[in-house]
């Protein structure tokens, strides 16, 4: 008879998702649902945290029925369960917190509490089981870029970050003013697609500084001047153009700086997170300055790079094998940082 797999039981509600997921042992997904209330946000062009909290609150326990459905799992088969404590918005993340906590309480299971960016990371191991440090990673999203050395698993070097808007940020603002709905990254990215990259030439933040640090607000300035200057004019944007050449503008230094990264380091892998790694252009760009340089580049599949709890569950995982765990006054930590 086989033994029975370790079971995880992943929850992941910081932001405008509630997901929930089961795994065994760390990277084999047995369920990963993921509930988007992005419609609900879209007319107020971003998240609103109030609205955020009260769906999860409503989403939060028959999403994680149906992780355990579709895993073929008992709540009580349920080994370790991992939450998502930070960073995000206060109410959202409370709720997946003290579901979690409810749960490990009436099982008798340990909890562990995750760092958002850190799961971001785990949809690499999760995605390429093999990957073993050490490597560079760029994790950017709606809210962060960081640019980070990790010499071994749950450890972390801060080689750099943005000093304003996060790159998913700049995507979404961005888009907004041009009124496509929220979120914008991958709206701007699929009108990209048809421009020209070179069209307009938008500004690259601390360029020609010794820095890994990223800074896109002088891009997003730059872009509302120009939005508003043909507005005032009566001019028509072309709108593939614009949107490739700003695409271009955070692709570039984003790729640029990652792979230097990675020869500052003298390290031959370098990987992608979190919900911009699902640029296209950014994947390309990336693999295309790291091949003549024998660098690997590892990114995870569309479905892993945003939002989701399978990463949240991988991270548990192995932070638990690694002795680590959490207490009932485990809390949710709205800023919390990595390193
Ligand atoms: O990781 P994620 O789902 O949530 C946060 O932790 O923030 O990332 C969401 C961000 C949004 O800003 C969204 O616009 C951006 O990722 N994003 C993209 C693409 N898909 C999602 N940005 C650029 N290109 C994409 N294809
Ligand atoms: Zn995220």
């Amino acid at each position: 008879m086989t033994a029975k797999p370790f079971l995880t039981l992943g929850i992941e509600t910081s932001c405008d998702e509630t997901a929930a997921a089961v795994i065994a042992g760390g990277t084999r997904i047995l369920s990963n649902i993921v509930t988007s209330q992005v419609d609900l946000h879209q007319r107020f062009g971003g998240v609103v945290p109030e609205i955020a909290a009260r769906k999860h609150i409503e989403a939060i326990f028959p999403v994680i029925d149906k992780a355990l459905k579709d895993a073929g799992a008992a709540a009580a088969d349920i080994d370790l369960i991992a939450v998502t404590h930070g960073p995000g918005l206060i109410g959202a993340l409370l709720v997946g917190l003290q579901a979690a906590k409810a749960l490990a309480f009436a099982l008798g299971k340990p909890l562990i509490g995750i760092n958002h960016v850190e799961g971001h990371i785990y949809a690499n191991v999760l995605a390429h089981p093999g990957l073993e440090p050490p490597f560079v990673c760029l994790t950017a999203s709606g809210g962060h870029t960081d640019l980070l050395y990790v010499p071994e698993f749950g450890r972390y070097e801060l080689l750099g970050r943005t000093r304003d808007d996060a790159a998913g940020e700049a995507f979404d603002k961005i888009a907004r003013v041009l009124g496509l709905p929220y979120p914008g990254g991958p709206q701007i990215s699929r009108l990209a697609e048809t421009g020209d990259r070179e069209a307009i030439s938008f500004p690259r933040g601390l360029s020609g500084e010794d820095t890994f640090d990223f800074s896109f607000s002088g891009l997003k300035t730059f872009a509302l001047y120009y939005i508003n200057n043909a507005r005032q004019s009566g001019e028509e944007i072309n709108l593939p153009d614009f949107a490739a050449s700003f695409q271009w503008a955070i692709v570039d230094v984003l790729a640029t700086r990652l792979i230097r990264a990675a020869q500052f380091k003298k390290t031959r892998q370098v990987v992608l997170s979190g919900g911009v790694s699902a640029n296209q252009s950014l994947r390309r760009e990336v693999a295309a300055l790291a091949e003549p340089l024998g660098i690997s580049v590892y990114f995870p599949p569309l479905d892993l790079c945003t939002d989701n709890a399978a990463m949240i569950a991988s991270a548990g995982y192995f932070k638990h094998q690694a002795g680590c765990s959490h207490s009932w006054d485990l809390n949710a930590v709205p800023n919390l940082r990595l390193i």
